[in-house]
């Protein structure tokens, strides 16, 4: 059998497909060291400048001292210690769920849940522009699927008005590539009529949305009943690494009970929970990280408006420049690197072919200079 990788790879170039990694030195939110050279960078996740924080690090290595690193099994043998549990009684009190777990990562969390929830006979329904996990755990789900037109309230509302199955539909709360809300108070209207159980990807607006950082169900009302549940990720907001998924007391038991990316993984290390318990009081209190990358999406829309770009509308701190052609988006990234700013081109599978764009993640670490900078060298 010849799988011919060479040709395959050959083929991704000819496309401008072809994906490489970085390799950086250092870096924080704002600022990367590759090579020695130090670069203004707009693509880290870390909205809030957590994971550079002193007293994360501290909580950190205090942890490790105390309680050593890896957790040393899965959380069902011997790695569910006091801190997860405490971890997860905090997240079921800055969100107003029942009951929650903590899994290893986001990508595991929505992979484990979707397809423990989900029974062969129901319904998935999820936006077109979910993250990859979710269409991933709907995948190995055994249930139908289908994608509904992105933020297309009608096309939902239609598809679960034709379903006579029991119906569970997933969305992201802000949409990773194109930095959109999804309309949860539109959505939650839908479920007054038919209800189903909904499934929010709080991944890229906790710690920046809602009250103290809580997301887009706790600034939109989104009641927590049974019929909603959460995902959320620590690697983003937080700067630490790992994820949740929390809802009412059966789902989150239930889960725990089949969710084999749960079952079967390591749990994350003590030292790592303890951080993010750090974090997330830090972030709770601190409106002033809140409120600097407010102030910074708004002089970034106001950027984007005089100089003419796409930006998809976009009003959160994740701003898509749309390029469109894959060989101009990669040009126009390595036009940047090379005066020092580092964003790399996003493209397919990531976003449609032909919608490559530079995605440009705001943190609270920014500053309008650097947003200067950015505009005054981008040349299209
Ligand atoms: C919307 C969304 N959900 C889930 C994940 C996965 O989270 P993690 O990085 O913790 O695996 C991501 C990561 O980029 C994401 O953007």
């Amino acid at each position: 059998m010849n799988k011919n990788f060479e040709k395959k790879l050959q083929d991704l170039k000819k496309e401008n497909l072809f994906r490489q990694r970085v390799l950086k030195e250092s870096g924080s939110s704002s600022k990367i060291i590759i090579d020695g050279k130090k670069y203004l960078s707009f693509a880290s996740n870390d909205y809030l400048g957590m994971s550079n924080n002193y007293e994360l690090q501290e909580a950190l290595s205090e942890s490790c001292k105390k309680n050593g690193l890896g957790s040393g099994s899965s959380p069902l043998i011997s790695g569910y210690s006091e801190s997860h549990k405490e971890l997860e009684c905090l997240i079921s009190e800055f969100l107003g769920t029942q009951s929650t777990i903590i899994f290893s990562s986001g990508y595991q969390t929505n992979v484990g849940v979707i397809k423990s929830i989900s029974e062969p006979t129901d319904h998935i329904l999820i936006d077109k522009l979910d993250h990859a996990s979710i269409v991933d755990g709907t995948l190995f789900s055994k249930a139908k699927f289908k994608r509904y037109s992105h933020n297309n309230i009608s096309d939902l509302s239609k598809k679960v008005n034709e379903s006579d199955k029991d119906i569970i539909v997933c969305v992201d709360s802000l949409f990773s590539m194109d930095g959109d809300f999804a309309k949860l108070n539109e959505i939650q209207k839908i479920k007054k009529n038919k209800d189903f159980y909904l499934l929010v990807d709080e991944a890229h607006a906790l710690g920046v949305y809602g009250s103290g950082g809580r997301g887009l169900c706790n600034e939109m009302n989104i009641p927590m009943n049974e019929m909603v549940g959460i995902t959320g990720t620590f690697g983003k907001s937080f700067g630490t690494f790992g994820a949740f998924f929390s809802g009412s007391q059966d789902v989150v038991n239930f889960v725990l009970q089949n969710s084999r990316s749960y079952i079967y993984s390591t749990s994350l290390p003590r030292p790592i929970i303890d951080a993010t318990i750090k974090s997330i009081n830090i972030v709770m209190k601190e409106n002033w990280r809140r409120e600097k990358l407010f102030e910074l999406i708004e002089y970034f829309k106001k950027l984007v408006k005089q100089h003419g770009f796409n930006n998809l509308n976009s009003h959160s701190h994740v701003q898509p420049l749309v390029i469109g052609d894959e060989r101009k988006c990669i040009n126009l990234s390595e036009s940047l690197y090379n005066d020092g700013i580092f964003i790399p081109a996003i493209r397919y599978p990531t976003v449609e072919k032909g919608q490559s764009r530079l995605r440009i993640s705001l943190s609270s670490e920014h500053e309008k200079h650097h947003i200067d900078h950015l505009f005054k060298n981008l040349k299209f």
